[in-house]
């Protein structure tokens, strides 16, 4: 069964906001999904439709095979979510917040107690465990917000943005835990995120959305090809400069179209008397696709 399926989904908001136009996905257990985008592409939108906080106006979705639209609860068993503003109690301590959910979702209290410690532990907030969470800082709280979201071993993980207010180290254990989740546990991830490097390094495929349209979708390779190879190629030279971009002393860095144009590239700065010391080819990253995907889309657009 797939994870995740968005079938044509639609939301047009009370106003007339149409947020999401006719979006398809189908996601398989275990896939870490990047859903990518600017601001109002209709992300948030699209995980409150998958999550039922908000029912659709077209099309339709589902979470495991169920519709969060008509079984709301047993999706909430089945799926953790982490949003900008996580619901929890500034007057309990960090292991109260989580123990407490713990209870909402059935666990017995040794068990919601041993999970929440594991859950602290692997997201290094041990020290602050004791710790009111009206005193966490906001990456702290982030972590929290994911660790509550974990309590109940969700088969399903809706991240919005979560970890737009860690620091690198703490972003670094966010992502090793979610990609040991997908690995040993099967756990779908489904993150929305404008941090295209760090999802460059976690996301196993992923989907392009600009005003309520997903225009394009798959993994990094699948990308790469639709956009038709490309990338950039680095080359270190001594000798006089070259006429090529610089970006340091000897140091170059050449927009390909792919591996075909390298020989040409070569003989040229041979020709101008090059020594040559390293030639790099680089694949696209995850962000110049964006940019190049986006910039392709605006110029389709009347
Ligand atoms: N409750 C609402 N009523 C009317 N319009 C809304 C509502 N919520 C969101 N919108 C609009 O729907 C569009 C999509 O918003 P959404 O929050 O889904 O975008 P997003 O991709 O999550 O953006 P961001 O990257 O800023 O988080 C925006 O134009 C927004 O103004
Ligand atoms: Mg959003």
């Amino acid at each position: 069964m797939k994870a995740i399926v968005l079938d044509h989904l639609s939301k047009t908001y009370p106003g007339g906001k149409a947020a999401l136009r006719e979006v398809s996905i189908a996601l398989d257990p275990g896939e870490i999904f990047g859903f990518l985008g600017p601001n109002g592409a209709g992300k948030t939108t699209t995980v409150k439709l998958l999550t039922g906080m908000l029912t659709p106006t077209g099309g339709g979705c589902t979470v495991l095979g169920r519709d969060p639209a008509r079984q709301p609860e047993a999706v909430h068993a089945l799926a953790g979510v982490v949003t900008e503003h996580a619901q929890m109690y500034d007057t309990l301590t960090g292991l109260e917040n989580l123990t407490f959910f713990g209870a909402l979702f059935g666990l017995d209290a040794k068990a919601s107690k041993s999970r929440a410690q594991a859950l602290l532990e692997e997201l290094d907030l041990t020290h602050a465990a004791g710790q009111k969470l009206g005193a966490y800082s906001t990456g702290m709280r982030q972590r929290l917000s994911l660790a509550r979201a974990l309590m109940h071993r969700p088969q399903v993980l809706f991240l919005d943005e979560p970890t737009s207010g860690l620091d690198p180290q703490s972003a670094q254990a966010v992502h090793t835990l979610l990609r040991r989740l997908a690995r040993e546990e099967g756990t779908t991830c489904f993150l929305c995120t404008h941090q295209l490097r760090y999802a460059q390094e976690i996301c196993t495929c992923y989907g392009l959305m600009d005003q309520g349209r997903l225009f394009a979708q798959g993994t990094l390779d699948q990308l790469r090809a639709q956009v038709g190879g490309g990338g950039t190629l680095l080359l270190q030279a001594g000798g006089p400069p070259l006429p090529f971009p610089q970006t340091g002393p000897g140091r170059y860095e050449i927009p390909i179209a792919g591996e075909e144009d390298i020989p040409a590239l070569v003989r040229q700065a041979v020709a101008a008397g090059g020594e040559i010391t390293r030639v790099l080819p680089q694949a696209p990253t995850l962000e110049d696709l964006y940019f190049h995907l986006i910039g392709q889309r605006e110029e389709a657009l009347p």
